[in-house]
């Protein structure tokens, strides 16, 4: 794992865009893994701001996001669906066809992933971006997750509920279940750029990069992949 420490935010979202835009430029028929969560939303409006200024184009780029929340539709303000919508495809020329994430209202769960797998099969990702749980978890592959797991549906870790309730605006409001990639699909990607920023981070990003491969530690696994790169601030980084 390469690893990249930044002072603040503000030059981890800089850095992260420039790995991102590297990817897009080169091959502009890209296939981008996605993320949510506050970590990428400075990348994200790097990127808008990026198209804006000199035109970089998506019209052909396709992507895949790792989760959703069980229960809610996609017109639910706190929906992926809606988050991806509002923070990063609105202000791109990306053709919405071209997007992808699971469906959270799917009637069968089973289904839906199977239906998701297939897709992901189809769609090799050239880069996969990554947040990072406090408790070392990527996507919503929480601590436990087998390495070989593909896409699933999870019952969220306590501290995941409790973590992801300040955009909600009562913890009773977090979805208990939500679908995600696998641990194997993220591993599949040829490129991983995971971005870390802030002090509660810090004990994970440890686990993650100096810590023994567990799947405990679901981030963990990234150690294993040829090409993975961390780009974590001063706070996230302070235990390395
Ligand atoms: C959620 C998402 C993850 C994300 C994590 C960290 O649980 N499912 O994909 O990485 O939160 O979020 P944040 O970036 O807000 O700290």
């Amino acid at each position: 794992m390469k690893i990249v420490v930044v002072n603040d935010y503000e030059d981890l979202s800089v850095k992260a865009a420039k790995v991102m835009l590297e990817v897009v430029r080169e091959n502009p028929y890209a296939v981008l893994g996605l993320a949510t969560g506050t970590t990428p939303l400075g990348l994200y409006a790097y990127l808008i701001a990026d198209h804006e200024k000199h035109g970089t184009s998506y019209a052909h780029i396709r992507t895949a996001n790792l989760d959703e929340y069980k229960g809610l539709p996609a017109s639910h303000e706190q929906s992926y669906a809606y988050f991806m919508k509002k923070n990063l495809f609105d202000g791109l020329d990306i053709d919405p066809e071209n997007t992808n994430i699971e469906n959270g209202m799917a009637a069968d769960e089973q289904k839906e992933c199977a239906r998701y797998d297939a897709l992901l099969e189809q769609l090799p990702r050239d880069i996969q971006l990554l947040g990072l749980g406090s408790n070392g978890h990527i996507a919503f592959n929480e601590p436990g997750t087998p390495f070989g797991s593909g896409t699933h549906v999870v019952s969220l870790a306590e501290s995941t509920v409790k973590d992801n309730a300040r955009l909600f605006s009562d913890i009773s409001e977090v979805p208990r279940k939500a679908f995600t990639m696998g641990i194997r699909q993220i591993m599949q990607a040829k490129k991983i750029l995971i971005l870390a920023s802030g002090a509660n981070k810090a004990d994970a990003v440890y686990k993650m990069a100096k810590g023994e491969v567990t799947e405990d530690v679901p981030a963990s696994v990234l150690q294993l992949h040829p090409d993975c790169i961390l780009i974590a601030d001063k706070a996230a980084a302070s235990k390395l």
